[in-house]
């Protein structure tokens, strides 16, 4: 049996990858902050609560990242516990610095130190590419961050590849773009909607209020995406690997999926600020445009080319954002009846 730790595990992706492993037959800890209200309401949802061992752990605490280490007899490290709300970074970018960058090399030197064995996965992101330098996206494509959480992440990203070339480790880094799910946090940009518009086919009456409504993402379905993870920590070799879907979709698409998905029809009217969304069927406004959700520096479009992990690890995603907007929405208006 191997044992994984996993830090991040009360988020989307530590409660799906948690579930992935102990349906592999892993040991599996994981690393909590403590926090006034102990929240491990994600993986109670997918009924893995009971079978983690869970441990203190901040990414702001060298000591207790080394004491977590040296107690814990790990075969896999899966470093996905970040500050991973982008409008947030900007609010408090030196603690997302250390949260997202310093924090990595704390981990990593740990492992050098203690478990040099031990594989490690580190949780990168398409948002390093910021300011798009090529269309696709691929591991190759130069980065160019666009916030503060951006920046950090390119520090973890790098150091996880130095660290690699410098110590022989077996690091490696995936490039992830946007995946949601039903457990996705509430304040980003799909679940946001999903949320609201459930709310208004229960009969509510309070519009969603976002912000740009013409930025790309490339959205896929977080379950596919943390067996991704754990297909590159199989691999004889460590690599850095982007996980895509190839299809980008802007904000106000994703509203008319998951609108349609609840049996509306939305018009959109009007432009930037003024810009209004109404169902045709009941003549309620679902969407409103507020200053307030642009962000400082947006990033304009992001679509990943996925060939590498295809060719290299056999993965694909499997869900469309069609069907993705539709999962998240109806499971969120079952969820409010
Ligand atoms: P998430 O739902 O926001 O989960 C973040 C996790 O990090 C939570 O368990 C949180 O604990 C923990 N955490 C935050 N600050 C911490 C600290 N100081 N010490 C210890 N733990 C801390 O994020 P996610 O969507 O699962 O993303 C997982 C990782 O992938 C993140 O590193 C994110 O930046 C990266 N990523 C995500 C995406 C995506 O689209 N989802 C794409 C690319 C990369 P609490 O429960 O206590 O808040
Ligand atoms: N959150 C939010 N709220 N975003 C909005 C809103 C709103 O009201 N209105 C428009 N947007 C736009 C943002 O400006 C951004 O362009 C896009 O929706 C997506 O925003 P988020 O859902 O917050 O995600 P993100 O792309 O900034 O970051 C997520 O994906 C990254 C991978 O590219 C997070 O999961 C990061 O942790 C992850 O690294």
């Amino acid at each position: 049996m191997k044992t994984a730790f996993i830090t991040g595990i009360t988020g989307q992706d530590g409660a799906y990858l948690a579930k992935l492993l102990l349906d592999k037959g892993y040991e599996v800890h994981g690393g909590v902050r403590r926090i006034s209200q102990p929240d491990r309401v994600r993986l109670e949802q997918l009924g893995i609560a009971q079978r983690i061992h869970f441990h203190d752990f901040d990414l702001t605490e060298p000591n207790g990242i080394f004491r977590v280490i040296r107690q814990v007899e790990m075969d896999e490290f899966y470093n996905l516990a970040a500050q991973s709300f982008v409008g947030t970074s900007w609010e408090l970018p030196v603690y997302t610095a250390q949260a997202d960058g310093l924090a990595v090399v704390q981990i990593l030197d740990a492992l050098r130190t203690l478990r040099p064995e031990t594989r490690f996965y580190q949780a990168s992101t398409s948002e390093m590419f910021g300011l798009v330098q090529e269309v696709p996206q691929r591991e190759t494509t130069r980065l160019y961050p666009r916030s503060p959480y951006g920046v950090a992440k390119v520090y973890g990203h790098y150091i996880t590849m130095n660290y690699r070339e410098s110590f022989n480790m077996h690091a490696s880094s995936g490039i992830l773009f946007n995946h949601e799910s039903p457990l996705r946090g509430k304040e980003f940009v799909t679940r946001k909607i999903t949320l609201a518009l459930a709310a208004l086919a229960h009969g509510g009456s309070e519009p969603v209020v976002l912000g740009n409504l013409d930025a790309r993402r490339d959205w896929g379905f977080a379950g596919d995406y943390v067996e991704g993870m754990w297909r590159m920590l199989q691999q004889d070799v460590a690599d850095d690997y982007v996980l895509a879907t190839g299809v980008t979709t802007t904000i106000r698409d994703f509203v008319r999926y998951a609108a349609e998905a609840l049996d509306m029809d939305p018009v959109f009217d009007g432009e930037g600020t003024s810009e209004t969304a109404t169902d045709r069927k009941s003549g309620k406004k679902i969407l409103e445009v507020s200053e307030k959700f642009f962000r400082p520096a947006e990033v304009d479009l992001l679509i990943g080319d996925p060939a590498k992990a295809r060719e290299k690890l056999g993965w694909e995603p499997k869900v469309s954002v069609g069907a993705l907007a539709q999962m998240m929405a109806r499971a969120d208006y079952d969820g409010l009846k």
